[in-house]
């Protein structure tokens, strides 16, 4: 199976100019590497970035024609298409802005605005049905895993997808392909701190088989691990059969180590 490297730059970077000097150094890196290795570097890892919404358009149409795809971090959930929805972006011009995918619910958008079950399943539904694919991110706090409710702050999450489905019944047939799971527990966001390989594998395997029982299409579901993942750790997450690829913030922001993580997926999936 291909595996999946995700950059979430949040807000970042500063300015426009920053934007573009972190595109040319990855593509020229990646370009570079490829004729060394006479192998395409995302051949069993597609790259995907997810900048901020104001750079959105610049970025999809620097990334044109090359390999690596392009996010959106949010969409509205009020409209799919217009309306008056001030300082929101919706579905629909984050596909015309030529971004292919979206994050929804991240742990930081689920803290600071609140999302809730009902907000994302609106989200969701506006994303899938304008074309986009969707990255969807699940895990819980501090507290709750020192609590041993790891499992069951994931389950209650997922009741989005199965909601989904029991609203939109048509969307099973593909929904493999254009929903992943990002697995990142909040306490390992931006601190330093991992959960063990085998926690992330238990937890994964959890989630693959909770998502089959919503569907059996989604058996073949892509699940990504999040949460402080970088050059020196990246391998032993790959090496392991549950851990489908990773969604970096961070790391993903240094062309050095967002390629390195990559090379350690592409590298173990092959
Ligand atoms: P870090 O890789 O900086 O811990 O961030 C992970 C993340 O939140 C990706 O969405």
């Amino acid at each position: 199976m291909q595996a999946w490297v995700i950059g979430n730059w949040k807000q970042n970077p500063a300015t426009s100019h920053d934007v573009d000097l972190l595109l040319n150094d990855l593509l020229t890196t990646i370009d570079t590497k490829e004729q060394a290795d006479t192998e395409p570097s995302n051949s069993r890892c597609q790259l995907m970035v997810a900048p901020s919404c104001i750079h959105l358009a610049a970025v999809s149409a620097h990334l044109a024609g090359s390999s690596i795809l392009s996010a959106a971090q949010d969409v509205s959930a009020y409209s799919a298409s217009v309306g008056a929805y001030t300082g929101d972006c919706s579905a629909q011009q984050i596909a015309d802005a030529g971004a292919t995918w979206t994050i929804l619910g991240h742990s930081e958008r689920r803290q600071y605005h609140n999302e809730s079950h009902d907000t994302l399943l609106q989200k969701m539904i506006h994303a899938l049905t304008q074309g986009l694919g969707v990255v969807f991110c699940i895990g819980e706090t501090q507290a709750q895993y020192d609590a041993k409710q790891t499992l069951e702050v994931i389950d209650a999450q997922l009741l989005v997808v199965k909601d989904l489905l029991a609203q939109q019944p048509e969307l099973i047939v593909s929904l493999s392909e254009h929903l992943i799971i990002a697995y990142e527990p909040v306490w390992a966001i931006g601190t330093g701190k991992v959960p063990t390989v085998s926690e992330v594998s238990q937890t994964h395997q959890h989630i693959k088989q909770t998502v089959t029982g919503f569907a059996e299409s989604l058996k073949v579901m892509s699940v990504l691990y999040g949460g402080s993942v970088n050059a020196d750790n990246a391998d032993s997450f790959a090496a392991d059969s549950m851990i489908d690829g990773a969604l970096v913030g961070g790391a993903s922001l240094k062309v050095e180590s967002f390629l390195a993580i990559a090379n350690a997926f592409s590298q173990a999936k092959g």
